[in-house]
C-alpha cells in the first residue's frame, strides 16, 4: 500500500522522484513504483474527468514540499518554539550511539541499537501528506519502515491494546526540556491496530537522505492520517500497554487535544477551524480532507466511533 496514489502525483513530482530513483534505487518502496508513473501522464486526483471538466470539485494535485521548507520550518519544542530556529538550535544533536527500547506487554522485549534496527528493517520511501494541527501542511518523501514489522518481532501479548512512544529526555542537549512549561519527555500513543496499520511508519530519513535532528533523527514516527503532533520525534522507547497512553498534548491541554487526533475538517479545534489548510509553498488555502485524504485506507479502523467525541 502506498501513501499518495501514483495517479495523484504531478509531473514535476514524478520528475523529482525519478531523479531520486536514479540516485538511490535501493531506498524506494517496491509498492510506490514511482518510476512507473513516468510511463503515462498522471490522471487528476480522484478520477479522470473528461477534458474541459471544471476542476472545482477536484482537490489540487499534491506537489512535493521543498527540502528547504521541510528542514527549515519545524515543530520540535525540545529545541525551540520558533519553527525557523529549530534547525539551528538542534545542530550537533547527538544521534549516535542511540538505542530504542521495545518493552511492556510483549513476549520479546528488546533494546535495539539504531544501526541494528536499520539493518533489521530496511528503509523504503513513502510519500505522504503531512498536516499539522496548526493548519499548515506539506508533502514529504519519507524513508522508513512499517512500525508493524518491529511490533511483530516484539510479539505483543493478548492484553496489549495500545502503543506508547517516548522521546529522549536529555535537557543538556535539548534546551527546551529545561522549561517547566511542559511535562517532559514528549509522549505519544496509538491504538495497537493503528500502530499495526501499513501506513504507520518509523522514519529514518527524508528526501533520500538520513533525517536531520530537526526532523526527529535518528528515528521518528509518521502517521499520515493524524495531525502532525502524533508523529513523535527522536524516539527512544516503544511500550505495549493495556491502558490508553496520555500524550504530551493531552497532558498539556486536555480540552484541546484528544487521544485520536485524526485529521478531520468537520471537527474544529476549540480555538480555530480545521476546514482548510495552508500548504507550505502554495498561495491561498486548500480544503482539508477527512483523515488527511487516507479515508479509503483507514476509515474502517473507526467504524462506529463518534469522531467528534473521540477527537
Ligand atoms: N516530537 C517531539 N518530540 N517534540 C515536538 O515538539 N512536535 C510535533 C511532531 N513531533 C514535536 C514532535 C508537531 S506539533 C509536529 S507538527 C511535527 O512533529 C512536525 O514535524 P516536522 O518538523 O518534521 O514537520
Amino acid at each position: 500500500m502506498e501513501g499518495i496514489k501514483s495517479s495523484e502525483i504531478t509531473p514535476e513530482h514524478v520528475y523529482l522522484s525519478r531523479r531520486r530513483f536514479l540516485a538511490g534505487a535501493s531506498t524506494l518502496a517496491a509498492g510506490l513504483l514511482l518510476d512507473a508513473c513516468t510511463a503515462a501522464a498522471p490522471a487528476p486526483a480522484g478520477g479522470s474527468p473528461a477534458a474541459g471538466t471544471s476542476d472545482t470539485v477536484q482537490p489540487p494535485a499534491d506537489v512535493l514540499t521543498t527540502y528547504e521548507a521541510a528542514t527549515g520550518y519545524n515543530n520540535f519544542y525540545e529545541f525551540s518554539l520558533d519553527k525557523e530556529n529549530v534547525g539551528t538550535v538542534a545542530q550537533g544533536f547527538k544521534t549516535s550511539p542511540w538505542t530504542v527500547q521495545v518493552d511492556g506487554l510483549a513476549d520479546k522485549s528488546r533494546t535495539y541499537g539504531i544501526d541494528d534496527l536499520a539493518k533489521a528493517f530496511p528503509s523504503v520511501e513513502r510519500i505522504y501528506r503531512f498536516r499539522c494541527v496548526e493548519g499548515w501542511s506539506m508533502v514529504i518523501p519519507w524513508l522508513g519502515f512499517p512500525l508493524a514489522s518491529l511490533l511483530k518481532e516484539a510479539e505483543p501479548q493478548a492484553k496489549a491494546k495500545y502503543v506508547r512512544f517516548e522521546t529522549l529526555f536529555d535537557p543538556q542537549q535539548m534546551p527546551g526540556q529545561n522549561s517547566d512549561m511542559f511535562a517532559w519527555p514528549y509522549v505519544e500513543g496509538l491504538r495497537l491496530d493503528e500502530a499495526m496499520h501499513d501506513l504507520t511508519i518509523l522514519s529514518t530519513g527524508l528526501y533520500g537522505k538520513p533525517a536531520l535532528p530537526q526532523n526527529g533523527a535518528p528515528l521518528r514516527l509518521v502517521v499520515p492520517w493524524k495531525y502532525g503532533f502524533k508523529s513523535i520525534k527522536s524516539v527512544v522507547k516503544i511500550t505495549l500497554t493495556e491502558e490508553t497512553p496520555i500524550s504530551f498534548w493531552m497532558a498539556s491541554a486536555p480540552d484541546e487535544y484528544g487521544f485520536y487526533a485524526n485529521v478531520n475538517p468537520d471537527v474544529p479545534h476549540p480555538r480555530w477551524s480545521q476546514a482548510t489548510e495552508r500548504r507550505i509553498g502554495e498561495s491561498g488555502r486548500r480544503r482539508t480532507l477527512l483523515f488527511n485524504g487516507y479515508a479509503e485506507q483507514v476509515a474502517p479502523l473507526y467504524a462506529g466511533l463518534d469522531l467528534a467525541k473521540n477527537f
